[in-house]
């Protein structure tokens, strides 16, 4: 088997969205925090109508239709995602019930569960499954993202919501280079949900910042090593066209591309166009590295023309829906789809992490000549900025009253129905309608 990635990719966001600048006016923080300090434009959320089930649901249908697959063809379907409604039961066999109602039972998979890591987490399992002996010839569908929302305070504005669904085959659109991964892995209390009762996670935001970084660095050393075990040339940021990040928030973005230019400085300190950077090479991976304005302020200055030109293209979704967790990194692979013609052979480097921890930085190459769908195509299908466009904007108020009343609908037990209208569901949306006596969600399509 050749060439094995992504054929298809496609994401459903939420109908609605609340804007960033109005929001700090809102929380009466100092203007230009959330839109500058963060980098974020506007935020998606959803009521108490949508979970991640219906949100799972809409993302596979909306991919199978629009592309057009035969559910028959699909032989492994892996769900990653952190936004849990049920201790036992996987959204992958809620989303079964799509696939059996067509005759097809045989697939493989659940869910994989850690922070925003589960979907990288499935999509590996599912490029390895078609490597493997016991592949049949079918395609592996990999459905990842979440509903991210956090408590009120400093970091509500870096909530979100969507989810991507992902075509893995041979032949692929986007091929991920074998063997090339950097992986890193440690136990740490940045984020984690130890309260079932409540949605929102416990969150160290500094801690979590610290981790990510330290995390990209120790990933970007072990890629380095396997890239040198197999290429003649040494590994530096020059080696790719585009850089894709998991994003929080897009500012850590940008610093995060500023930090493989340190990397980069630290491998090779006495290239001439580092020369700034030679009072921070003693400081390298230490604690005071990671949350230090005099070194942001040289690496972005430094890195920032390669920005625009290899990360900036990649951040559309998440600056426009905000965090969605598992799905947040893969909505900036579409972003680039979306953003750039010219893709043909183009190298792209992708970091995916997720608190507690765990991180792995990975590559892929376009091929547009020997694929089904070309990057434009699925650039076109998607139509992602049009549908941004079409969202509807709320006030702060309202997507205040709408976090309140998800708050709420999740504290409470027994047979109900949801609270919120059906006002905000886009048709062809599907959506909770009622849970019954035994606790079980029944889902309908607007
Ligand atoms: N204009 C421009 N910039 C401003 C303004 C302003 N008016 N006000 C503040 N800023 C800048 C700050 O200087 C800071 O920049 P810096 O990061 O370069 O220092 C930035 O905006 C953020 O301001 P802080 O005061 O540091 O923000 P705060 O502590 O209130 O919250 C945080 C930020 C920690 C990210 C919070 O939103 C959070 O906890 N989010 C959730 C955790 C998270 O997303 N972690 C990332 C990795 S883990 C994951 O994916 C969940």
């Amino acid at each position: 088997v050749k060439d094995i990635g992504i054929c298809a990719i496609d994401i459903y966001f939420p109908q609605t969205y609340v804007n960033q600048s109005e929001l700090e006016k809102y929380d009466k923080v100092s203007n230009g925090k959330y839109t500058i300090g963060l980098g974020q434009n506007n935020m998606s959320f959803v009521g108490d109508r949508e979970d991640i089930v219906s949100m799972a649901m809409t993302s596979v249908q909306m991919m199978m239709s629009k592309y057009s697959i035969d559910y028959s063809s699909i032989g492994r379907l892996e769900v990653g995602t952190e936004t849990i409604i049920d201790k036992s039961k996987s959204v992958k066999s809620s989303l079964m019930s799509l696939f059996q109602e067509r005759g097809n039972t045989s697939i493989e998979g659940v869910d994989t569960l850690n922070a925003c890591y589960g979907g990288t987490n499935a999509l590996f399992n599912s490029l390895q499954w078609i490597e493997s002996s016991y592949w049949d010839g079918r395609y592996a569908l990999v459905v990842t993202g979440d509903i991210a929302v956090y408590s009120k305070g400093a970091a509500r504005p870096t909530g979100g919501a969507g989810v991507v669904t992902m075509l893995i085959g041979p032949n692929a659109t986007l091929v991920f280079d074998q063997f090339l991964r950097g992986t890193h892995m440690e136990n740490v209390h940045d984020f984690y949900k130890p309260d079932l009762s409540i949605e929102y996670p416990y969150v160290d935001g500094k801690l979590s910042i610290e981790c990510y970084l330290r995390a990209l660095d120790k990933c970007y050393l072990e890629y380095k090593k396997r890239f040198e075990t197999t290429t003649t040339s040494t590994f530096s940021m020059e080696s790719f066209d585009y850089v894709c990040f998991h994003s929080p928030y897009n500012r850590l973005v940008q610093k995060s591309y500023a930090r493989l230019i340190y990397n980069d400085f630290l491998q090779n300190p006495n290239n001439p166009k580092y020369q700034d950077l030679l009072p921070f090479k003693h400081i390298s991976t230490g604690k005071d590295s990671y949350i230090n304005s005099k070194l942001d302020q040289i690496t972005l200055k430094l890195s920032l023309d390669d920005f625009k030109r290899k990360v900036n293209p990649s951040t559309l979704l998440s600056k426009e829906c905000g965090n969605s967790y598992c799905g947040s990194v893969y909505s900036g692979i579409l972003s680039l789809l979306s953003n750039v013609n010219d893709l043909n052979n183009k190298k792209v480097l992708i970091f995916s992490y997720g608190s507690g921890l765990a991180a792995s930085l990975f590559s892929l190459r376009i091929n547009n000549s020997n694929s089904l769908f070309k990057t434009n195509d699925i650039g076109r299908i998607s139509n992602i900025k049009e549908r941004l466009l079409n969202r509807v904007k709320t006030s702060p108020e309202e997507f205040s009253r709408i976090l309140d009343i998800r708050e709420k609908s999740h504290q409470m037990s027994g047979a109900r129905t949801p609270i919120d209208t059906l006002d905000y569901v886009s048709p062809g949306t599907f959506y909770l309608d009622k849970i019954d006596d035994k606790l079980i969600r029944h889902y309908k399509i607007k």
